[in-house]
């Protein structure tokens, strides 16, 4: 528990919760009914605020619109048999969050503006946390450049805020995803690792193309030879080979994500051999032909585990083996979600209870 937090609160006068169907949940289109706003005025942080979830308005030279001073985090909060909240690992979020505002030049935000923040709003919110397979509340928080200038240079003011959104499955079907070949999601020394707005923009247009020949996603190689797997749109990648977990290392083109980093210490726990290394196209292709390679999978906050049906690579696609009960996917997310949820003990310290 982080230290108590000084906040104004204001209480919606009555809930949104009836519009919640926790059977027919769509990723990332109901909000619960409070959100957090906290501003940093030239580097002074101010007493945040809880409020009703709502609009914010802006002048319209707000530099963040412009120039892309914008980073978030993705995290899930859970609830356990007794009706109680479980967030997971929050703390990997906040670190991971002040590297990114680091990168891009922003604010540092305080633990307890953050995590006790986070706290706050999921004991004010705690009816939004739906139970039942594959759900969990999506916890979003995000900070901007609020100076109101035009010139190019690291805003002086920034607004650090939360939101919640209850979430089912990502996917509704193991998506088929395309090797891209052409375009780059990020190149060393860029901002890769970073959870910055802009990232995920300049993924737009090739993952739209690849949506135009039948793909749901795409998988990034690497900038300079594009030899090399990287990420899959918004997650992490991870292989079987040989019966071995292989997942190509962090570096300043991928994202240290924190399912990814769960998922590794999960395996090893189960006795499965990890590899974190250089994963080649070529070696995954010829893998998936000779037999050796019998699962793909995306890992990341939103999507969880996301096996994939097929991957498609120079005009073919390559189908991949059906996942099983034994498929290391399976097993993996089952452990997951059974730590997350509070089924089976914690032994790693990631579940936070709220
Ligand atoms: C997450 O898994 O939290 C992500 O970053 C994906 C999100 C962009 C939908």
């Amino acid at each position: 528990m982080t230290e108590t937090l000084n906040l104004d609160v204001t209480l919606v006068a009555e809930s949104r919760i009836h519009q919640l169907d926790p059977n027919n949940i769509a990723f990332g289109t109901i909000f619960t009914d409070h959100m957090l706003v906290a501003d940093c005025i030239n580097g002074e942080w101010q007493t945040p605020k809880i409020l009703p979830y709502g609009d914010i308005s802006y002048n319209p030279a707000l530099a963040t619109l412009h120039y892309g001073q914008s980073i978030f985090e993705g995290m899930k909060a859970f609830k356990n048999d007794k009706d109680e909240v479980l967030m997971f690992r929050p703390l990997e979020n906040f670190k991971r969050f002040n590297i990114s505002a680091e990168r891009m030049c922003m604010a540092q935000v305080p633990e307890e503006i953050f995590i006790g923040g986070l706290e706050e709003l999921l004991r004010i919110d705690a009816a939004w946390v739906p139970k039942g397979e594959d759900n969990s509340l999506y916890l979003r928080p995000f900070m901007f450049a609020s100076d109101v200038y035009l010139g190019v240079r690291p805003s002086q003011n920034y607004r650090f805020m939360i939101i919640m959104s209850p979430a089912g499955k990502y996917y509704s079907t193991p998506p088929k995803v395309k090797v891209e070949t052409e375009f780059i999601r990020a190149a060393p020394g860029g901002v890769g690792y970073a959870k910055c707005a802009g990232n995920y923009a300049a993924s737009l247009y090739p993952a739209k193309l690849a949506q135009e020949q039948g793909y749901t996603q795409l998988l990034w190689t690497d900038a300079l030879e594009h030899k090399y797997f990287e990420e899959s749109g918004t997650m992490n990648v991870m292989f079987v080979k040989d019966g071995k977990l292989v997942t190509p290392n962090t570096s300043t083109t991928i994202l240290k994500g924190i399912t990814r980093d769960t998922l590794i210490q999960l395996a090893k726990s189960m006795g499965i051999e990890v590899e974190e290394r250089r994963v080649s196209v070529e070696e995954i292709i010829a893998g998936i032909q000779s037999g050796s390679v019998t699962e793909v999978f995306g890992a990341g906050t939103a999507v969880v585990v996301s096996p994939f049906a097929a991957i498609g690579f120079e005009g073919s696609d390559y189908v991949l083996p059906t996942i099983t009960d034994e498929s290391y996917s399976t097993r993996l997310k089952n452990a997951l979600n059974d730590i997350r949820t509070g089924k089976v003990a914690d032994t790693f310290g990631w579940v936070w209870n709220i």
